[in-house]
């Protein structure tokens, strides 16, 4: 028997109505494959402004840096939205990736043929898109210094970020993208501004330098806002993106509604050595919080993320995986991916089907 420990992060909103569908489904593949996962529960975001006036407690930290892997749901709300920055939900995720130092985000996004109809897209337009998106996650415009609030001479406010990359958080990030593109299609597209910022050119040509190691690899570049626009326009021209921090949150997004719903994307956020953070690419939605409306499936397929690439347990990921097709096959829908003539679920319901196709 395989054991791992896995640390749960519920966070806000919908959090976790979806962590608790994902757990059950866990449960049941541990069975089936013989693993035994050993759950402990760990408070961040509003949930642990709450409790603990902090969002990432470091009991939390804690939890995680001894774990085998970190399942996480989603934070944020209106409630905490006026806090200090220091004190926001948001400031604890940062301090979760920049604490483990998961430098490598991978965000997948693939259309399913049950979804095309989901889609805001045309048809033509989506079929067959496939395309993984890695976001650098521990720097760029999120981390640099310095940042703040300032006072001006004139006593005017002066808001402050700073973008910077250093050479080796560049090369780190684009090996892992250029490893990512070899076990795809072969295709890296890098994406910045290196027709306006400093940092962009330095990023695009240290990736140009790395790439030099990969020649079965066919690099090329775009500018962030045609990629934002090619994106749209024809997204089956990508294979792999590699990205800075920001500009990956916004593409991600983007990239994630050519599937349907962002409630059917998730992500890996992983190091290179220690867990890895498994959580979907969507946030808390506050707006159907508690009203088991939440699509748990972006959930679920970070825990098949989770167990592919912070467990090495491909074969448990393959059958969640494919449970999660056969119910969208057997025409189960929440609200985000509802199309004509299908079945309405909530999240409950949806986990409820999973498990039924797990166990069948
Ligand atoms: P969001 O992703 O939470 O929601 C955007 C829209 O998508 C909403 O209409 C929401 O209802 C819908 N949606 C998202 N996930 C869904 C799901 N699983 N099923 C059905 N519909 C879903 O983004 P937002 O509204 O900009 O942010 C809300 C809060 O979440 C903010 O506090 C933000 O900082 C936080 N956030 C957290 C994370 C994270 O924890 N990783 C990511 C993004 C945003
Ligand atoms: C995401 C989120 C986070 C980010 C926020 C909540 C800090 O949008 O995971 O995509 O910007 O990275
Ligand atoms: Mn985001």
């Amino acid at each position: 028997t395989q054991q791992y420990r896995i640390t749960l992060l519920p966070g806000d909103g919908i959090g976790p109505e979806i962590l608790t569908v994902t757990v059950e489904v866990l449960k049941v593949i541990g069975k089936q494959f013989d693993i035994t996962f050993e759950f402990q529960k760990g408070l961040i975001g509003g949930a642990a402004i709450d409790e603990t006036s902090e969002p990432l407690p470091s009991e939390t930290l804690e939890l995680c840096r001894n774990s085998d892997a970190v399942l996480l749901a989603a934070i944020g709300g209106y409630k905490w939205d006026n806090l200090p920055r220091l004190q926001r939900p948001e400031t604890g995720l940062l301090g979760l990736r920049a604490g483990l130092n998961l430098f490598a985000n991978l965000r997948p996004a693939t259309i399913l043929p049950q979804l095309i109809d989901a889609s805001s897209l045309k048809k033509e337009v989506v079929e067959g898109v496939d395309i993984m998106v890695v976001r650098e996650l521990t720097g760029g415009v999120y981390f640099g210094q310095p940042k703040g609030i300032f006072t001006t001479e004139t006593g005017e406010k002066r808001g402050v970020n700073t973008m910077a990359y250093t050479e080796t958080e560049i090369d780190r990030i684009a090996h892992v993208a250029f490893e990512a593109a070899r076990k795809r299609r072969g295709k890296l597209c890098s994406v910045d501004k290196a027709n306006v910022l400093d940092v962009s050119q330095l990023w695009r040509d240290r990736v140009i330098t790395i790439s030099e190691t990969y020649p079965d690899i066919e690099l090329s570049h775009m500018y962030v806002d045609n990629a934002a626009m090619q994106l749209v326009r024809n997204p089956k021209q990508f294979d792999t993106i590699v990205t800075g921090n920001l500009f990956g949150d916004i593409l991600s997004d983007a990239a994630a509604m050519l599937t349907g719903s962002i409630g059917m994307l998730p992500s890996a956020s992983l190091g290179s050595t220690g867990p890895g953070v498994f959580e979907p690419v969507h946030g808390s939605a506050p707006d159907i919080a508690g009203q088991d409306k939440a699509n748990p499936l972006a959930q679920v397929l970070s825990a098949a993320m989770m167990l592919r690439y912070g467990l090495n347990e491909a074969a448990a990921a393959d059958k969640i995986e494919q449970s999660v097709l056969a119910v969208l096959d057997q025409g189960y829908r929440t609200g985000d991916i509802m199309s004509h003539s299908m079945k309405l679920v909530g999240c409950q319901e949806m986990g409820d089907v999973l498990l039924k196709v797990l166990e069948s």
